[in-house]
């Protein structure tokens, strides 16, 4: 019997806790994660996961993640304890044959729920599950300082967070072609707010929530971490420029994106280079 501590997945899941702390995206409790475990991942835990505890509702419909297991932050847990104590912080649970309800099966050893966003974490799963061929596991919601910052000076438009996110580092077109989504201010932690997310990411891997945070998905740990700092890197360096001016001088032009797209093997929508002015 294998020690779920050891398992790669939980080391993965918790890494990334310590790595989004260590990058000032979660203050106290801010921020959540959440892991589609593979069949084969379960299979040599099974015996320490225990399958006994009460059936909670998830307080949204998800017939599409039906039996599945995911790991989850727990509600209310700070990501900077995450890995001094996973089976405190954090929790495996199963989703039942309905979609409608969950089970902790380990972990939340002190007690405590799965994060708040769990019907944001597991609507976008299943819209990615189904978009993907079951490739995206990973659902990554972080409080990133920069991004929030912008939410109170751009239009709320996908296009308008695409573009400018798109032009302040090269690279971002090429780690995210299909563009960046944007959630208005809503009640965070029910359902209307996981539909307009889990809208979103029909089209996107990026969705920021207005005055909040960054919802992110990815097929493994390291990409959906990179994606989240590519983007609130590009963020930065655009509250830089505006703090300087409040026009740029120069920038990359519709046409060099383009250029970029071709060279890079990538899609970029033309929806994302229009002309401005
Ligand atoms: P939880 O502690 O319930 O995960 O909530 C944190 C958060 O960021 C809510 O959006
Ligand atoms: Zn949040």
């Amino acid at each position: 019997m294998n020690s779920v501590l050891d398992a790669p997945f939980v080391q993965g899941f918790v890494r990334l806790c310590g790595d989004g702390f260590a990058q000032n995206w979660h203050e106290r409790n801010g921020g959540n994660l959440t892991y589609r475990i593979r069949p084969e991942e379960i299979e040599p835990i099974r015996a320490q996961l225990r399958a006994d505890g009460p059936w909670q509702d998830i307080g949204t419909s998800v017939p599409g993640l039906a039996g599945e297991y995911f790991m989850a932050t727990g509600s209310g847990k700070f990501f900077r304890n995450v890995p001094l104590d996973p089976e405190d912080a954090a929790c495996i649970v199963r989703i039942d044959e309905a979609g409608e309800k969950y089970q902790v099966q380990w972990g939340l050893k002190n007690g405590g729920r799965p994060t708040s966003e769990l019907p944001s974490h597991l609507m976008n799963h299943e819209v990615k599950k189904a978009l993907t061929g079951g490739a995206h596991r990973v659902i990554y919601h972080a409080h990133p300082a920069n991004v929030i910052a912008l939410t109170f000076v751009l239009p709320l438009e996908d296009q308008v967070f695409t573009r400018e996110l798109w032009e302040m580092a090269t690279e971002c077109p090429v780690v995210f072609p299909e563009g960046v989504g944007v959630v208005p201010w809503m009640v965070p932690g029910g359902r209307d707010i996981a539909v307009a997310t889990s809208r979103l990411m029909q089209k996107y891997n990026v969705a920021i929530w207005a005055h909040h945070g960054v919802f992110c998905s990815g097929r493994d740990f390291d990409e959906t971490f990179g994606l989240m700092h590519t983007v609130e890197k590009s963020a930065e360096i655009l509250v830089k420029v505006l703090s300087m001016t409040p026009k740029k001088r120069q920038t990359i032009q519709p046409q060099e994106f383009r250029d970029l797209a071709r060279d890079f093997h990538v899609t970029l929508p033309e929806e994302f280079l229009f002309e401005k002015e």
